[in-house]
C-alpha cells in the first residue's frame, strides 16, 4: 500500500490578481470559476500510485485513444470547504468522500486510492488555494477529486493507467433562484439504474445518462428530474444529481432505501442522523410516486426537500408529471425542511456544536 507520496509543490506562476478574484467572487453561481491550482497523483499498473503533486490548473494533453473517451471508465467526488464563522478553513465529513471514492473505483474496475492519499490530495490542494475558500453565506469552495482511464488502448478492458485529480470552484447557490424551492419532473419513460448496474457508483455515466431526462424536465419548466425505479416504474428513487425525502404530517420522514440503484449521499446520510438528533423518526423506505400525489392531496405528505453536497437542501415546492401537477407545502420551504437545513448548514459552518465530530479543521 503507497499510504504516503511525498506531494511536489509548484506553485501557479500566474495566480489570479487579488482584485479579479475578488470581483468574480461578487457573483458566484455554481462551477464556472476555477481556483489556480490543482492536485494530480497517477497510477500505472507497473509503479501503482506515484508522482504526486499540487501544480498550476492547467489542461491534460490526453492521446485520442484514451480509455476514459470511449469507455466511460471515470468516477468523481464532490465534496466542499467552508470558510468557518471564526476563519478557521474546515472540510465536512471528508473520510466519507475517500471511503465512497473507492466504492465506485471497485465498481468501474479501477484501482482504489488510500484513503489517506485521497485526503492529503484534497487537503493540499485547500491549503495551497485557500483565498479560493469564499466566506459569504451560502458559499464554499466546492472540490471535485475525480479519476479517469489514461491509456491509450481500444481493447475492451480495465485501463493501465489512470490520473486521480483534484480541482475546486468556488461556488455560491447550485439552483439559479438561490434558496427558492425547486420544481421537479417525474420521469416516467427514462429511468438511471437498474439492479445490479452502477446506481450506486458516482460515475460520469450515470450523470450522462440522466440528461436527456433533465433537458425534458426544463422543457416543461422544472428544475430537476425525479426517477422511478427500473423494474416497476413506481417507486421513488432520486433526482438527476440529489436524493430525495418526504416530510410527513405526523412528523417522520421517509426517503427511498440504498438498494444499489441509488447514490449513497453524505447529505442524506448526514441528514438522517441529524432528523433523528432532533427526534424524528426517518424511514429508509420505498415510496411510490402513487403514494406520495395521494398523500399530498389528503394533507398527510407536508413537505418534501432535495439534498447533496452541491445543492445542500432544497424545498421541492412543485412536482410535475405527464397528465398533472402538484403544489407542496404552498410552494414554500417548510419548517422541517427549514430546520433540518439550518441544522446541517450551521454545523457546516462551525456555527454550531458539531456533536458528531464531522469537521475537519485544515
Ligand atoms: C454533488 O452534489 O456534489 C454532486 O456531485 C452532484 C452534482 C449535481 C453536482
Amino acid at each position: 500500500q503507497q499510504d504516503a507520496l511525498t506531494f511536489a509543490i509548484n506553485p501557479n506562476a500566474n495566480p489570479m490578481p487579488e482584485a479579479d478574484r475578488l470581483k468574480a467572487f461578487e457573483n458566484l453561481g455554481f462551477g464556472t470559476l476555477f481556483s489556480d491550482h490543482m492536485a494530480v497523483i497517477r497510477w500505472s499498473a507497473d509503479k501503482g500510485w506515484h508522482s504526486a503533486e499540487v501544480t498550476a490548473r492547467a489542461p491534460f494533453p490526453l492521446d485520442p485513444a484514451a480509455a476514459v473517451l470511449h469507455y466511460a471508465q471515470e468516477i468523481f467526488e464532490g465534496m466542499k470547504a467552508y470558510r468557518a464563522a471564526d476563519g478557521r478553513a474546515v472540510l465536512f465529513r471528508p473520510e466519507e468522500n475517500a471511503r465512497r471514492f473507492n466504492e465506485s473505483a471497485r465498481r468501474m474496475a479501477m484501482p482504489e486510492l488510500p484513503e489517506a492519499l485521497f485526503l492529503e490530495a484534497v487537503e493540499q490542494l485547500v491549503r495551497a488555494d485557500a483565498r479560493w475558500i469564499p466566506a459569504a453565506e451560502g458559499s464554499s469552495l466546492y472540490l471535485r477529486p475525480f479519476m479517469f482511464a489514461s491509456e491509450a488502448f481500444l481493447g475492451v478492458r480495465p485501463s493501465k493507467e489512470y490520473i486521480f485529480c483534484v480541482i475546486a470552484s468556488p461556488v455560491g447557490p447550485y439552483f439559479k433562484g438561490g434558496a427558492k424551492p425547486v420544481s421537479i419532473w417525474v420521469s416516467e419513460h427514462y429511468t438511471r439504474a437498474s439492479a445490479g448496474g452502477t446506481g450506486a457508483a458516482k460515475c460520469g455515466g450515470n450523470y450522462a445518462g440522466s440528461l436527456v431526462a433533465q433537458a425534458v424536465a426544463h422543457e416543461h419548466g422544472c428544475d430537476q428530474v425525479v426517477f422511478l425505479d427500473a423494474a416497476e416504474n413506481r417507486w421513488i428513487e432520486e433526482l438527476g444529481g440529489m436524493n430525495v425525502f418526504v416530510v410527513m404530517a405526523d412528523g417522520s420522514l421517509v426517503t427511498p432505501p440504498l438498494g444499489g440503484t441509488i447514490l449513497p449521499g453524505i447529505t442524506r446520510k448526514s441528514l438522517i442522523a441529524l432528523a433523528r438528533d432532533l427526534g424524528y423518526t426517518v424511514r429508509e423506505e420505498r415510496y411510490a410516486f402513487e403514494d406520495w400525489k395521494a398523500d399530498v392531496a389528503s394533507g398527510k405528505a407536508k413537505e418534501a426537500f432535495a439534498c447533496g453536497t452541491a445543492a445542500v437542501v432544497a424545498a421541492i415546492g412543485k412536482v410535475k408529471f405527464p397528465g398533472g401537477e402538484f403544489v407542496i407545502n404552498s410552494g414554500e420551504t417548510g419548517p422541517v425542511t427549514a430546520k433540518l437545513r439550518d441544522a446541517l448548514v450551521g454545523i457546516q459552518r462551525g456555527q454550531t456544536n458539531d456533536a458528531h465530530g464531522w469537521l475537519k479543521v485544515l
